[in-house]
């Protein structure tokens, strides 16, 4: 009999320090079973850890992102049994709290859990083919991994409230007009892109790794504060930038017209 298929496969392009993260169950159309959820959080915090990888990217298939949560999972939980694990805890507040970018390339159906993995990354970029939709309304149940929060700080309240309670799906190009995306690419180009093309996540790797986190967090802070405490907060953050070797390599080269080698210091 041959082993079973891993459910996430990574790689990590040569002179990119960008590690891909492939979901791996394209018969369910990548339907997040507790299994996969744990694999693809032991990976990003592997990556969050390693000193070669800058920028992580998260991908499926071209049919899907992911579909959701596994219902037939769903199907077989009890209350008692997702409180007490936390169930997709690590998904809504695990991925922000990695130090590095984590960014979603979505091509084909980023559905319910699925779409809420996309909202819980960094930067969201999409394909032609993207279809992005919280349908939990028709299963009985509503989005429970930050969907309900985050859909509404991407796109405002009415387009969120509509797709949640109808579970209507959008499109790319909607979603790129609302804000919800960053970058849509032809499908067979989106991975690459996601890497390689037009400042993507090989550029964010190419920075000082402090100094990318300090922008992270700040940016990240914006959902949690208010205007004058994260103004405060960057503030501060900013300041800290002028305490590290990579400010003083950084203005130095601009000064000097030469490439920055950064410290990570
Ligand atoms: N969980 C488990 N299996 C799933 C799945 C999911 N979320 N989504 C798709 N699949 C399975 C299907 O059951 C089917 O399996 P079989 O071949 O064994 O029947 C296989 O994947 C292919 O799917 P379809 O035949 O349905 O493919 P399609 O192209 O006709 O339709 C689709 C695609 C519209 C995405 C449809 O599969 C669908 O509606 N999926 C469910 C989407 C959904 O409701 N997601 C929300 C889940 S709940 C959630 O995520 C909770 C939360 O907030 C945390």
């Amino acid at each position: 009999t041959t082993p079973p298929e891993p459910l996430i496969l990574t790689a990590n392009p040569p002179d990119s320090h960008v590690l891909v993260i492939k979901l791996n169950r394209p018969r369910v159309l990548n339907a997040l079973s507790t299994a996969l959820v744990d694999l693809l959080l032991s990976a990003l915090k592997s990556a969050d850890a390693d000193p070669d990888i800058g920028a992580i990217v998260i991908t499926g298939n071209e049919k899907a992102f992911a579909a959701g949560a596994d219902i037939k999972e769903l199907a077989s939980l009890s209350f008692p049994s997702i409180y007490i694990q936390d169930y997709l805890r690590g998904v809504s507040e695990g991925i922000p709290s990695f130090k590095k970018p984590v960014i979603a390339a979505v091509n084909g159906h980023a559905l319910g859990g699925g779409f809420e993995l996309a909202l819980a990354c960094d930067t969201i970029f999409a394909s032609t083919n993207a279809q992005f939709g919280l349908p939990e309304v028709k299963l009985g149940t509503i989005p429970g991994a930050g969907g309900t929060q985050r859909l509404v700080r991407a796109i405002g309240k009415a387009k969120a409230m509509h797709m949640i309670l109808t579970g209507d799906t959008m499109s790319s190009t909607e979603a790129l007009n609302a804000g919800l995306i960053a970058k849509v690419y032809p499908p067979e180009q989106l991975l690459d892109a996601a890497i390689n093309a037009d400042s993507l996540a090989k550029t964010m790797a190419s920075y000082s790794r402090p100094i990318v986190a300090m922008a992270k967090e700040a940016v990240l802070q914006a959902d949690q504060l208010s205007l004058s405490d994260g103004i405060r907060l960057e503030r501060s953050l900013y300041y800290s930038t002028f305490t590290t070797a990579d400010f003083t390599e950084g203005t130095t080269a601009f000064l000097q017209k030469r490439t920055p080698s950064w410290k990570n210091a």
